[in-house]
């Protein structure tokens, strides 16, 4: 039987590449480009499968087609706001993503962050480099403690648990959670956390706010002007998920205004892309969507993409389907 025809839309780690020539009919992205929309509605005529990443948009005109060849979105990472359910599910096609193996890498990152932003050291290291560093003094870049400080965490799935583990067992912080659905009492007791049923009741009782929900249409600008008024004006923001979850607009107002004490972004709104006024703000971490970048998460993530892959055309379910 002919082995299935599979398209990489960017380059993977090498040895995953390997593994899925081994398996599949695999064309690989040597090249890294991100694929246009016409190169992906000619895909989809002719793959019968597609992995695609956060830099995929797909959407209608992506998907622009009378009788896809394409059977699965086999996507390469957990979140999956950037393809169109309803769009896809138009044409029958199998939505997955890699849960898991990447929570632990990205808590890992929001705690970077929120320790960055708390204690100054994104401005401490532009100093020291641009060679203006004098010499030490008792307020010099003074920041916030950490330790038992609380934090409030929106969105308590798997990345979300990791953050609060993070937080709890390492600095003994007090854990909020805002989430949609009930948080079963055990996982809530790992970290003594406390589930908030209202977040615009969670935000005044923060001094640090973590994003960890899905991004799409449902939460964007789940954080806006009326949220960001709630906190603290000595609060930190911590963004990992997705960067439309927060209104980047209001964020610079409460920047400028210092109605909070300050922001750590992974994500933007329209990323690569980045609002040039947030590159001005002091106030601001920013790295370039790093969250699950380590060599461990990325080969378990394409791993887990493999897995999918071969129970869907073994004609099993797979594991991670989301549609
Ligand atoms: C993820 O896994 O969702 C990362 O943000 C990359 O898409």
């Amino acid at each position: 039987m002919a082995k299935p025809r599979v398209l990489v839309t960017r380059r993977w780690p090498a040895a995953v590449e390997a593994r899925l020539s081994e398996i599949f009919d695999a064309q690989l992205n040597l090249g890294d480009k991100p694929l246009l929309p016409e190169e992906f509605r000619t895909a989809i005529r002719e793959y019968d499968a597609i992995l695609p990443t956060v830099t995929d948009k797909i959407g209608a005109p992506a998907l622009e087609c009378d009788k896809p060849q394409t059977r699965i979105l086999a996507n390469y990472g957990v979140g999956y706001s950037h393809i169109d359910l309803n769009r896809v599910a138009e044409h029958g096609i199998v939505v997955t993503n890699t849960p898991d193996v990447l929570s632990e890498c990205t808590a890992d990152l929001a705690m970077t962050l929120l320790l960055m932003v708390a204690r100054r050291a994104g401005e401490g290291e532009r100093e020291l480099r641009a060679g203006q560093w004098t010499g030490w003094r008792p307020t010099h870049l003074v920041g916030t403690k950490v330790s038992g400080k609380t934090l409030g965490i929106v969105g308590y799935g798997r990345i979300g648990q990791q953050m609060a583990r993070r937080a709890h067992h390492g600095f003994g912080m007090k854990i909020l959670a805002y989430n949609r659905s009930p948080v079963a009492p055990d996982v809530l007791a790992q970290c003594q956390a406390t589930q908030v049923p209202d977040l615009d009741d969670m935000l005044p009782d923060c001094d640090f706010v973590s994003l960890h929900c899905p991004g799409g249409a449902g939460n964007r600008h789940l954080i806006n002007a009326a949220r960001l008024a709630r906190m603290r004006s000595d609060a930190f923001l911590i963004n990992t998920a997705r960067g439309e979850v927060i209104d980047e607009a209001a964020l610079l107002h409460a920047l400028w205004f210092d109605t909070i004490g300050g922001a750590a972004l992974d994500v933007f709104d329209g990323e690569p892309a980045v609002n040039p006024q947030l590159l001005e703000s002091d106030r601001l971490v920013m790295l370039p969507h790093l969250g699950s970048a380590t060599r461990e998460a990325r080969e378990a993530m394409g791993f887990r993409v493999i897995d999918n892959l071969q129970d869907f055309f073994a004609g099993r379910e797979p594991r991670d389907r989301v549609n």
